[in-house]
Formats: C-alpha cells, structure tokens, sequence
C-alpha cells in the first residue's frame, strides 16, 4: 500500500505533491464506493476517531462524521460551547483526557492559528487540522482542487480567481498553498483592506477589480465575508460590498466564455454572491461539499497507515 509521507495533515504548505496526488487518486476510489447501493467499507474497523471542535461547523464537521462512519471507524465527537472548556479546562488536558478513552485520531477545529500544530507535538495520535483560525484549511483546498480537477479534468494550468475576504481567509492560504503546488495560476481579487499587505509575495497575481478577475479566470472561488473576525469596519457596508464585490449573474452573462463558480461555504446570498450565480449552472458548489466526504475518507484511510 502506499502511503502519505506526513503522520499529521495538518496544512498544505507542508504536504507534497505526490501526497496530494496520492490522496487524489484514493478518494476517485472512495467516490466510487459512495456512488454505490452500499456506501460503507471496513476499512477503518479498528479505529477511533474523535472529532474536537472548538469553533461552529456545518459542512466540515458533518463531512468528517460521515467520512468516518462510511470507513467503519468509531466516532466520538465533541463541541466546546458544552464542554467543560467552559470551566477553565486546557486544550492539551481536553484532548488529553479525550486520547485516555483510547483514541487513534483527532480532527480539530480551533480559533487559534497553529493550535493543531501544538497538538501534534505533545500527543500521539494522527491530527487533521480542520480549519485553525485564519491560518489553514487543508481538507477544503482538497476538495476544492480535487472538484476543479473532476470539471475540467486537470487543475495544471487553470487560472483561479480567489474573490472575496482574503485576510481573514484559512480557505484562501489552503487553496494558493494547494492550486499551486498542482500547476495553476492564482489570483486574489478583493477591496484593498481585505488582501494581506504581502499576498504577492506568494506568487499570486492581486486585482482590485472583480470583473477583471472574471474576466481572466477559469474558476472563481468566492469566498465570505467573515464578520466574526473583523473587529475593525474593512468596508463601509454589505450593501456596498455587494455593489462593488458580490457576484451576479449579469457579469458573468457578460463574459463570452465559460466560467466555473465555488464557494467553500457557507454562502452569504446576496453579499459575496447571489442567488441567480450560486444556483446557476456555472456552480459546482454542491458539488464540492459531496467531493468532501470522498476527500476525508481518503485523508483518514491514508493518515491511518502511518503511525
Ligand atoms: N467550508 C467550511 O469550512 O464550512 P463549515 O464552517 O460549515 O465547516
């Protein structure tokens, strides 16, 4: 069997392309399995896996579950809004008490950039990192590389617009990190006060002007505006962001070519996208929340075998 080189996917600055290739290749097999009558293997019989989540979810979490419950793996899942983090209780001493239950694997999600790296250091179970603050997101990148790949059947050579909220963005990192190592060009595309003062530094081509950005691209990947992170006004209002940066479908009827529209979710309607894009036939959107279960069952399966 072959088997990724890293013990931990815990960002995709670190991992190699032969490992993202590996993990493509696995879950093209997983998405077959999940195609089927039956949708359920063994192949993670003997393991269990907890699922820590210190910041809300919708798809990630319920993606992972399903991923591991479709491998056969026992499930454990804790959220910290009713935990006893709420009395004082540490990050290490919570996932500590979490492994003594005998557990093989952790899927954390944390507010704090790095919290899973710090994990990894001081346990020994396998870590996925499943989104640490505005820092890294690899399982979405993942799946966002691996759903550009099934509609265009490569991703080298594409050009991706990342629109939107970059410098509060962990999906925005994941994705220049991921897209790049596996050949295409990326540009970010945003107001001025959302783009990292040094984005350009990672070979990214920066437009101010989203129909410019569509213009260019063969894939947009449109991201949200997260109002949870912004402590400071970075725009004067959604209205105006929308009339300036929200995708509609009168820009891309504008374009005289096709274009592939993503959102990693969840979808401010009417704000970063409308409705008449999102639900379009330019979409993938659901397309990439379904290529996610594919996409964590192969990071597990694979991460299972290296101890
Ligand atoms: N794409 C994503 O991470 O969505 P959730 O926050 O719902 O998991």
């Amino acid at each position: 069997m072959q088997q990724l080189s890293t013990k931990h996917l815990l960002g995709i600055k670190d991992i190699s392309v032969s490992d993202i290739e590996l993990i493509f290749e696995t879950a093209d097999n997983f998405k077959d399995v999940l195609n089927r009558p039956i949708k359920k293997v063994p192949s993670l019989r003997d393991i269990t896996i907890a699922n820590v989540f210190f910041e809300n979810s919708t798809r990630t979490k319920l993606s992972f579950e399903l991923a591991e419950k479709r491998l056969s793996a026992d499930v454990i899942n804790f959220a910290s809004g009713n935990s006893s983090v709420k009395k004082g209780e540490t990050l290490i001493d919570t996932v500590n008490n979490i492994l003594a239950m005998k557990v093989d694997m952790v899927v954390m999600r944390h507010s704090s950039p790095g919290a899973p790296h710090f994990l990894s250091k001081n346990i020994k179970a396998n870590i996925v990192n499943a989104g640490d603050g505005t820092h890294e997101h690899p399982t979405q990148a993942l799946l966002d590389a691996f759903s550009i790949r099934e509609k265009l059947g490569d991703v080298a050579g594409k050009k991706v617009a990342i629109i939107g909220d970059i410098l509060h963005s962990r999906v925005a990192l994941s994705n220049i990190f991921c897209l790049q190592k596996l050949g295409a060009e990326v540009m970010v595309c945003g107001p001025i006060t959302l783009l990292p003062k040094h984005i350009a530094s990672l070979g990214v081509k920066v437009e101010l002007d989203v129909k410019k950005a569509l213009a260019w691209c063969d894939v947009a990947n449109v991201l949200r505006i997260q109002l949870e992170r912004q402590q400071i006004k970075y725009f004067p209002s959604l209205r105006e962001y929308s009339l300036y940066y929200g995708v509609n479908k009168k820009m891309l009827d504008q374009l005289d070519k096709p274009i592939v529209i993503m959102h990693p979710g969840p979808i401010n309607r009417g704000v970063e996208l409308n409705s008449d894009v999102a639900d379009s036939e330019h979409s993938i959107i659901l397309q990439q929340v379904e290529n996610g279960v594919a996409i964590r069952m192969a990071v597990l399966y694979l991460l299972a075998g290296v101890k």
